[in-house]
């Protein structure tokens, strides 16, 4: 599994949202459809990280181990905060809840993947 992959399942999830929040936000009866698109992407982004993890896992035993966890975790964390920010438009609410999380939980996984060794390795 190599990462421009799960790169390209999670830029491709991220846009895909950001549409959906505007199309729930104005009202666009599709709003429902592209959601659930990117509910798809969620497993995709999902199965590509989890196949990463899973091959590092399987190569090394020291303090990245730890590390790598907490990447999974934080990517789980921006795919709860996209789903959540989505059901609360979608539902007429105040999405800054999942905003707020949105953004701190990317800001972490990104520093997270850029400072882990595959793929991009700009943090070191
Ligand atoms: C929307 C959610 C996610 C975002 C924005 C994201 C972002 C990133 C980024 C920026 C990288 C670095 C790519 C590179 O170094 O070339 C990366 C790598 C990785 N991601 Fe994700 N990710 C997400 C979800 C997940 C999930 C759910 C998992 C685990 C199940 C996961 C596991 C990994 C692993 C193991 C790597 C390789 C780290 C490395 O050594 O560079 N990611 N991800």
């Amino acid at each position: 599994m190599s990462t421009s992959i799960h790169i390209t399942a999670w830029a491709i999830g991220i846009i895909l949202f950001l549409v959906t929040f505007f199309m729930y936000k104005n009202k666009n009866p599709k709003s429902k459809m592209l959601h659930m698109i990117v509910r798809l992407l969620y497993i995709i982004i999902f199965i590509t990280g989890f196949l990463l993890f899973w091959g590092v896992m399987k190569q090394i035993n020291n303090h990245y181990q730890m590390l790598y966890g907490f990447k999974m975790l934080g990517g789980l964390w921006v795919i709860a905060a996209m789903e959540i920010t989505l059901v609360s438009i979608s539902k007429g609410k105040n999405p800054a809840a999942g905003w707020i999380q949105f953004i701190i939980a990317f800001l972490i996984v990104l520093y997270l993947g850029l400072s882990l060794p595959l793929g991009w390795y700009e943090f070191k």
